[in-house]
Formats: structure tokens, C-alpha cells, sequence
């Protein structure tokens, strides 16, 4: 594993990025970066209030410049958010400047982790479950084409899903 290579954790709303990727930072001796939270210490609100005001595209704007600076720090353990691969740009970067991890998770799990979540905006509606199958179906070949590694979310505990991380990542050639 190279020191001064970004590990990447990409994946859906529910995929456990930030819990899984606390640990194997802690694990790993790096510090842990969630981009969403950046863009909210950087604009001082909730990610829910610059959908409101600036919508998505003013949103995923912050989201790629946050990740394109976070990328030019010392390298970290960095979780994006779900739709940060949505950006052609933003998929070179984070395959040429990281290590990038796929946290695949089922919809089914998805739905029960993030139950009735209240922050992320695009679950604020009737049925959680078709939009979470809509985004999976527009997104699953783009988390596909940005991973170097991908390891399933579905069943194990943290601490087996970072073991199997750091496996997956010992055994990946770059
Ligand atoms: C989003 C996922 C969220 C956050 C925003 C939009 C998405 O992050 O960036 O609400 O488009 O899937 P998490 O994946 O950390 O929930």
C-alpha cells in the first residue's frame, strides 16, 4: 500500500463510508476526512440548506472543489459522498491521485441503515426505496468504473469490513 496515496471510500447513502472509514483510518495511523462535512464547516449550514438554496448543481460544485483541494492535502482515508462520482472530473481525480475503495451495499441494507434519516435531502421523500433504486441504477456503473477495489458492506462487522479493506488493498498491484 503506498503511504502517500489517498484510500478513497465511495459508495451510496447507507454504504457505512464514513463509520468503515473512521476505523481504518484509525487503523491505518492516517487522519479521516468525510468531504460532506468539509462543505459544511466551509459554508457554516447543512447539506440540506445549500440543496435549498443553491440546488443540486450548486451542491455537487462545492462537492467538487472540496474534493479536488482534500485531494492535494497529505494523504488520508477521504469519504465522499454518494453522488461525488456523479463528475466526470472529479472520477479522473480520485482514480489518478487515490487508492479507491467500493462500498457495495444492497438498497435493502441502505434503506434499514438509513431509516428515517432527516439530513440527506434526497431521501426527504414518499418512497426512500424507489429513489435509492434510482440512484443505484444511474450511479452503480460509475462507482464501478472509479473503483480500484470493490468490498461489500451487506453483512460483517466494522471491524471485519476494514480487515477486509486492508487486505483487498494489500493485495491491489498500484
Ligand atoms: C448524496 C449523498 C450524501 C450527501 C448528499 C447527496 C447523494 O452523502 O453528499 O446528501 O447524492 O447520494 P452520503 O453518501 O455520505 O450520505
Amino acid at each position: 500500500m503506498d503511504p502517500s496515496r489517498h484510500i478513497v471510500l465511495i459508495g451510496p447513502m447507507g454504504a457505512g463510508k464514513s463509520t468503515i472509514g473512521k476505523r481504518l483510518a484509525r487503523d491505518l495511523g492516517r487522519p479521516f476526512i468525510d468531504s460532506d462535512q468539509v462543505i459544511r464547516e466551509r459554508t457554516g449550514v447543512e447539506i440540506a440548506r445549500i440543496f435549498d438554496v443553491e440546488g443540486e448543481a450548486g451542491f455537487r460544485q462545492r462537492e467538487k472543489d472540496a474534493i479536488a483541494d482534500l485531494l492535494n492535502e497529505p494523504a488520508c482515508v477521504l469519504a465522499t459522498g454518494g453522488g461525488a462520482v456523479l463528475d466526470a472530473d472529479t472520477r479522473a481525480r480520485l482514480r489518478d491521485q487515490g487508492m479507491v475503495v467500493y462500498l457495495d451495499t444492497s438498497v435493502a441494507e441502505q434503506l434499514r441503515r438509513t431509516g428515517k434519516d432527516k439530513r440527506r435531502p434526497l431521501l426527504q421523500t414518499e418512497n426512500p426505496q424507489e429513489r435509492l433504486e434510482a440512484l443505484m441504477a444511474e450511479r452503480q456503473p460509475l462507482y464501478e468504473a472509479t473503483a480500484h477495489i470493490t468490498v461489500s458492506t451487506d453483512r460483517g462487522s466494522i471491524g471485519q469490513m476494514v480487515q477486509r479493506i486492508m487486505a483487498a488493498l494489500e493485495e491491489h498491484p498500484a
